[in-house]
């Protein structure tokens, strides 16, 4: 394969196996028949919809029941993004907002307990349990994302992040997981990536997907960048969106503890508490924090073979709503 080129890949592999106990299965929808039957998943992924999914804590049915069936309810916050865009941030930061500054809840509860996420299976399970305004998460396609939304007054808070970075960023967050198809090298992750052959699919699909609901009043599109940037503002601006108002001391406490390095030490947030079947020893989601790791990464060539299906695929969005080159 050339480096910084785009070569075609194999299509998943699906088909009638009724015996099969040896790769990890779901029921499906074959796309060419019309018949429901196994899926095989010879590849890592779990598919759903025509799109790779992780395979742990991920499954067909609970998907389609997730994305079909979910009530959301008026008095819910859904934090959105396409992975690895600073979802886990974003969290902490309403978590803190939720609790003006106080940090009991942040330290003594996980963070996927505090935030469920809508798609996983433990997740599904206990926001249907759970009463009152709920926080939850999700990487959610706009087009697979629950349709209750679009009849609710529920908030959305879209994060998104320079895409190259979050490639770098998947690159390594997929080899140090289990969750998912593990790349053998950061080239062939950049290839998967333009073709959308990565969990969740093409960042480009979905962006685009959200970004049709940016003029929604109960809608707010963040970037990683801006919050990097300039933090404290970001911060006023997602309370003021949610309606809430800090003292000076709590939004002082909220913007201290979820620092990079205040949440990197904090195991309720920083994943260090998975088990070894699930990621590598010594794994944190913490990895960098910086904006423009990607520079450290690509070659030139990559960045140029990105930046033309960028063009090609973000054609028609004015380069302002993006706070990247
Ligand atoms: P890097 O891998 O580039 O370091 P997500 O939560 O969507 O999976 O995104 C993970 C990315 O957000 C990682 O990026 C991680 O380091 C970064 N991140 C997590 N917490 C952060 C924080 N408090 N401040 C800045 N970046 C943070």
């Amino acid at each position: 394969m050339e480096k910084g080129g785009v070569t075609s890949l194999p299509p998943p592999i699906s088909r009638t196996c009724p015996c099969s106990n040896l790769l990890p299965r779901s029921k499906g929808v074959n796309l060419s028949t019309g018949h429901r039957e196994i899926i095989i998943m010879t590849d890592g992924y779990l598919w759903f919809e025509g799109l790779p999914f992780p395979s742990i804590d991920y499954s067909y049915e609970g998907l389609k029941e997730a994305c079909t069936k979910f009530v959301i309810k008026d008095e819910d916050t859904v934090m959105v993004s396409y992975p690895k865009s600073g979802t886990h941030w974003l969290i902490e930061i309403l978590c803190l907002i939720h609790s003006k500054g106080d940090t009991t809840w942040i330290r003594s509860v996980s963070i996927w307990d505090r935030v469920p996420w809508l798609e996983t299976d433990t997740g599904y399970k206990m926001l249907k349990e759970r009463e009152g305004p709920r926080l939850l998460a999700s990487h959610l396609p706009f087009h697979l994302f629950p349709k209750s939304f679009f009849t609710s007054k529920a908030k959305v808070i879209y994060i998104m992040r320079n895409p190259k970075d979050a490639l770098v960023s998947g690159y390594y967050y997929w080899t140090m997981t289990k969750f998912s198809k593990k790349p053998e090298s950061l080239d062939q992750y950049f290839q998967w990536f333009l073709q959308g052959y990565v969990p969740y699919g093409s960042w480009f699909e979905h962006i685009r997907g959200w970004m049709s609901m940016r003029d929604r009043e109960n809608v707010l599109l963040l970037s990683y960048e801006d919050l990097q940037k300039d933090p404290r503002s970001t911060i006023e601006e997602i309370c003021q969106f949610l309606g809430k108002k800090l003292n000076p001391e709590e939004l002082d406490s909220v913007l201290k503890n979820s620092s990079f390095h205040v949440m990197k030490e904090n195991k309720m947030s920083n994943l260090e508490t998975l088990p070894e079947t699930h990621v590598d020893k010594d794994f944190k989601i913490t990895r960098k924090g910086i904006c423009g790791d990607w520079k450290n990464h690509l070659t030139g060539a990559q960045a140029e073979a990105f930046d033309k299906v960028y063009q090609e695929k973000m054609l028609g969005f004015p380069k302002e709503l993006f706070p990247w080159e």
